[in-house]
C-alpha cells in the first residue's frame, strides 16, 4: 500500500514537473485524464496478466469512455508516465513504455498491420512524443529521444535523437544538427575499373614470380618450399 502511494505521489509530481499549468497534486489527481487512464490501466493490466481478458478489456474501454485515452490492457507502462491532455491517445497491445516518458494528445503507439506477435513500438526512458505523432511498428525508440509533433515514425530512433516529419527523419543527435548530405564524400570516389586493372596487375606479377621459380634449379629445402608454394 505504502509503495503504491509512493508510486502515485511520483506520478503526480511528474505532472507538476512537466506541465507548467499544473497546480496542486490534488487538482492533478482529480482532474487530469492522463492520471486516471494510467490508474485504470494498472487494474486492466493486472486482470489481463491473470487471464481475465474480457474484464481487462471492459476496464480499458470504460477508461477510454471517461478519458479519451485508449490503452490496451496488454501494454506495459513504466513509472511516472505523463499523458498530457490525452484525448485521442492510442497505445497498442504489445507496446512498451519506459520510465519518465511524456506523451501528448493524439499520439498512436501502433502497428503497421504487417507484423505478427510484437507489433507495437517500445519506448525507452524519458522519451517525449509530441501531439499527433504516430509511432508504428515493433521497433525501439531509444532513451531521451524526442518525436516531434505530427511525425510519423516507421523506423528505430536511436537514443538522444530528435525525429521530425513524415516519414520521420533524425534531425538532431544530442541536440546537435545532423546534415547527412555533408557526410557523403563526393570527391574521392573510387574508380572500379582502375581497381580491377590494379588487381589484374598484382595477379600477373604473382604468376611471373612463380614462373621464374620453375625455371631455376632447386638446391636447398627453402627453395623447394618456395617452389611448392
Ligand atoms: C521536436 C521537439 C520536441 C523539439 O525537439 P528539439 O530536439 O529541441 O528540436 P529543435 O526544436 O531544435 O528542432 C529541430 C528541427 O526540427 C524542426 N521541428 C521541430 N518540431 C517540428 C515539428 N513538429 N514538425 C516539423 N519540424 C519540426 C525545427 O524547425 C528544427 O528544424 P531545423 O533543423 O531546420 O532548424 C518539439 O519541436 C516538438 O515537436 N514538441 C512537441 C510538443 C507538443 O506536442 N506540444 C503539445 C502541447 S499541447
Amino acid at each position: 500500500m505504502n509503495q503504491r502511494m509512493t508510486r502515485l505521489g511520483g506520478l503526480l509530481a511528474a505532472y507538476q514537473r512537466r506541465d507548467p499549468a499544473a497546480r496542486s497534486k490534488l487538482e492533478i489527481f482529480l482532474l487530469y485524464p492522463g492520471v486516471h487512464a494510467v490508474l485504470w490501466h494498472r487494474l486492466a493490466h493486472w486482470l489481463f496478466v491473470h487471464r481475465w481478458k474480457f474484464l481487462a478489456r471492459l476496464v480499458s474501454q470504460w477508461s477510454r469512455f471517461w478519458t479519451g485515452i485508449e490503452i490496451h490492457p496488454g501494454a506495459v507502462l513504466g513509472h511516472r508516465l505523463v499523458i498530457d491532455h490525452g484525448m485521442g491517445v492510442v497505445i497498442g497491445e504489445t507496446a512498451e513504455v519506459g520510465d519518465d516518458c511524456l506523451i501528448y494528445q493524439g499520439v498512436t503507439l501502433g502497428g503497421t498491420g504487417k507484423d505478427k506477435g510484437k507489433r507495437h513500438p517500445t519506448l525507452g526512458n524519458n522519451v517525449l512524443v509530441g501531439c499527433g505523432a504516430k509511432v508504428l511498428g515493433p521497433f525501439r525508440v531509444g532513451d531521451n529521444a524526442r518525436i516531434a509533433a505530427g511525425a510519423v515514425v516507421l523506423r528505430e530512433v536511436p537514443p538522444n535523437c530528435t525525429a521530425v516529419g513524415v516519414p520521420a527523419q533524425i534531425v538532431r543527435v544530442k541536440g546537435e544538427a545532423v546534415y547527412f548530405a555533408d557526410d557523403v564524400d563526393q570527391t574521392s570516389v573510387s574508380n572500379p575499373t582502375l581497381e580491377r586493372i590494379a588487381a589484374l596487375g598484382e595477379r600477373i606479377a604473382d604468376l611471373e614470380k612463380k614462373l621464374n621459380l620453375y625455371e631455376k634449379p632447386i638446391h636447398t629445402v627453402e627453395e623447394y618450399d618456395d617452389y611448392v608454394i
